[in-house]
């Protein structure tokens, strides 16, 4: 991979840049998670604040829309003591006919030194690493990736338990639209847990089993000794009118309700958000004491804390 650079150190990353998880090893996703537990620490201070980045100027560019993913990555840079600026589509000059490449470029003439971007097109964020020196950060790139979606899940669920070795996750819902179950399927085989993977079939790609994935279709099946069950957004945007007879049938088959939290008393819910309440998720499952979505949202600022710090320019110095 291009933006690999073997290093002796290994308390540094060695990719340039987050692009997704498939390249990055073991060590690379734990070293990012414990470094995400201490900044973690920083977050519970009363001045949320480090010096680490002054000096450092991070462009967040969104051309898709974001609530959490965007306001995480901008808490993180200011936690840091970076500049930070705001770019999105509307009210810019792609509305002018100019492109990616020149927009980015010209937005990196100004002394940006990294920069986080969101795009519906895959492989929009390895493209900006063929335009511009900066360092990239993927922040979803249409059914890609979705690199620190994937990582903040990982750090919640480390807080509930020691090892992912071994440990059996359910990733249940769209997984053909969805970047998140990617990312997530990367980091978690790579850690070593026994992921499987449950939707209908119309929402199932071809050959997930390569993926290194158990593939079920049945929620019951799914949910069968599970430790984690992440349920995934039903993405109206990207679905076929007919992939899904309807939300309530969805919700039907492979929502989670009370009677699942019922009757596996272990097992804690994840959701990247936005919920739909009702189709992934019945309210009693949404506000669940097992439920960790608002601790996956703090620590959403950490985990990204960890990536800007540890890809910063210089950090490999
Ligand atoms: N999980 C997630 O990516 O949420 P946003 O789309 O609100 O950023």
């Amino acid at each position: 991979m291009e933006d690999v650079a073997p290093k002796a150190e290994t308390r540094i990353l060695q990719h340039r840049h987050l692009l997704g998880l498939s390249t990055y090893s073991a060590d690379e996703i734990q070293l990012i998670l414990s470094t995400a537990r201490e900044f973690r620490e920083v977050l519970e201070r009363p001045i949320k604040r480090v010096p680490t980045l002054l000096g450092t100027t991070i462009a967040n560019l969104f051309f898709e829309p974001s609530t959490r993913t965007r306001i995480s990555f901008e808490l993180a840079a200011k936690r840091l003591s970076a500049d930070l600026i705001n770019f999105g589509g509307s009210g810019s000059s792609l509305s002018k006919g100019e492109s990616l490449r020149d927009t980015v470029q010209n937005i990196e003439a100004m002394k940006v030194d990294m920069v986080v971007i969101r795009h519906s097109s895959p492989g929009a964020a390895h493209f900006l690493t063929r335009c511009i020196k900066a360092r990239v950060i993927n922040a979803g790139d249409g059914a890609h990736e979705h690199p620190t979606q994937a990582l903040l899940d990982l750090l919640t669920i480390s807080e509930r338990y020691e090892s992912f070795s071994g440990l059996r996750v359910s990733i249940i819902g769209d997984i053909a639209h969805s970047r998140v179950a990617r990312s997530n399927i990367f980091a978690l085989t790579t850690l070593g847990a026994e992921v499987t993977v449950c939707g209908p079939s119309t929402l199932m790609p071809l050959h997930t089993e390569s993926l290194g994935v158990r593939v079920v279709h049945n929620l019951d099946e799914a949910l069968h000794g599970c430790d984690v069950a992440i349920a995934l957004r039903i993405q109206r945007e990207r679905l076929g009118a007919s992939l899904v007879p309807s939300m309530r049938e969805y919700h039907a088959t492979y929502g989670l309700n009370g009677r699942h939290m019922a009757m596996h008393p272990d097992m804690i819910v994840l959701h990247p958000g936005p919920v739909n309440r009702g189709v992934e998720l019945d309210d009693e499952v949404a506000d669940h004491e097992r439920t960790a979505i608002l601790d996956q949202v703090i620590n959403g600022v950490a985990v990204r804390m960890a990536v800007i710090y540890l890809l910063a320019p210089g950090a490999d110095e």
